[in-house]
């Protein structure tokens, strides 16, 4: 049984023709008017193939193909359909496309399988209106509430709670959403791999061992705002300059400190009062720290506050750090693994076992179920910017490789 390229490729043109940024990548923010046409044409698709639809308090799409089965878990399937600002066409959109594509494979021929399938598609993956990562899977999970979903706030200090209502979804019943251990018997997203391991080695498919783990802090740092031109040098409490130090300092830690496998990143800055000639009073920024070891984390974040602690005593500031958002790093199920292998072997689809460096829904799930992850390569492996690029025949032979594998975990 084989997906349909050509009904792929027409998903991947409708869908990224919505974009808040034309000509300069995809800008499709959860809750957001482009989510919305998205998520109608998306619905009219699921609708079509009369699957069992539920839409969460958060905004996560679930569909389901029940055939007498109804008492037994679910094999899920499924991604993201957020963006980050000017970011690619790739990134969330194939997982989904070939969920889609494998439902709609499964219907038409009328399996009857053992286990129920169901395609998720996940609410604000990206973190981009709240600036934290996996809101929808973390609300789906539990590990955020009513209360949380009133406190989080975007840049504008809007709350997602108000965010949600107005898109006009049943915030207030998130508790009754949350997914039960017996619900589900296994999930496996479908990504685009974001690094350029597969594309260089010139390898199709890549199976996921583990997830990275992330912590994300909001740095503020005060000084004293002041006229650029007529305030000495030494005369000066410049937060901008302090920030310099850190962001400068926090890539040698990686780098020197941390593993092999670490990464830090500030990839979100604001100053004010944001003016060429002024002295800031404030700034703010993001760090983002990851690694699939735990302890390539701790180093940084350490480190992070031994600098900043260092730079407020030198320059005079005042400091805050705050952890606005984190994950875990997760293990993936041998389960999933091997039967993703036996597929591919089958198939005879060469595959490379990798561990991911993004983080993706599917991590949040692992608490309560045994979780896959499928990756085709990027292009250049380049990702979060509009050059993200993936071959079509890569995502079929990735889309087959899911069919398989939801029917041979549905079936055993
Ligand atoms: C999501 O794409 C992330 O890894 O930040
Ligand atoms: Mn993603
Ligand atoms: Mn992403």
């Amino acid at each position: 049984m084989e997906s349909c390229i050509r009904r792929i490729e027409n998903d991947i043109e409708n869908i990224t023709k919505i974009t808040a940024t034309p000509q300069m990548g995809c800008t499709r923010f959860s809750y957001s008017k482009e989510d919305k046409q998205v998520r109608e044409y998306l619905l009219k698709e699921l609708e079509g193939l009369r699957l069992k639809i539920k839409i969460d308090g958060v905004g996560n799409i679930r569909a389901k193909y029940v055939d007498g089965n109804e008492d037994k878990p679910s094999i899920m399937f499924g991604s993201h359909i957020d963006t980050v600002a000017n970011g690619g066409k790739f990134d969330g959109l194939t997982g989904v496309i070939s969920a889609l594509e494998v439902m709609r494979v499964i219907k038409e021929n009328n399996l009857s399988l053992k286990n129920p399938v169901e395609l998720i598609i996940f609410a604000e993956e990206e973190g981009s209106n709240f600036g934290i990562t996996m809101l929808g899977s973390k609300v789906l999970t539990g590990k955020y509430g009513l209360e949380d979903l009133k406190k989080i706030e975007n840049d504008e200090g809007i709350s997602s709670y108000e965010i949600m209502r107005n898109f006009g979804l049943d915030v207030e019943n998130i508790g009754n959403d949350v997914l039960k251990k017996d619900e589900v018997k296994a999930m496996i997203e479908l990504h685009v791999e974001q690094g350029g391991i597969l594309d260089s080695e010139k390898i199709p498919i890549g199976i996921v061992k583990a997830i990275a783990g992330m912590k994300t802090y909001k740095v503020s740092l005060k000084g004293v705002s002041n006229h650029a031109g007529s305030t000495p040098m030494d005369l000066r409490n410049d937060p901008m300059v302090g920030a310099s130090e850190i962001v400068t300092y926090l890539e040698k830690v990686a780098k020197e400190k941390g593993l092999p496998s670490t990464v830090a990143t500030v990839g979100k800055i604001h100053c004010q009062p944001n003016m060429p000639n002024v002295i800031s009073g404030e700034v703010d920024f993001y760090v983002d720290i990851r690694d699939v070891e735990a302890d390539g984390v701790e180093t940084v974040v350490k480190e992070l506050e031994k600098k900043t602690e260092e730079i407020v005593l030198k320059r005079g500031l005042k400091a805050q750090i705050e952890l606005v958002g984190e994950s875990d790093s997760v293990r993936l199920s041998t389960k999933v693994i091997e039967a993703i292998e036996k597929s591919a072997l089958e198939k005879g689809f060469e595959y490379k076992i990798m561990n991911s460096g993004a983080v993706h829904d599917s991590a949040m799930l692992t608490e309560l179920t045994e979780v896959g992850m499928i990756f085709v390569p990027s292009i250049n492996g380049r990702s979060h910017c509009p050059e993200e690029l993936t071959d079509l025949q890569d995502i079929k032979l990735g889309c087959d490789l899911l069919l398989n594998t939801v029917i041979r975990l549905a079936n055993e």
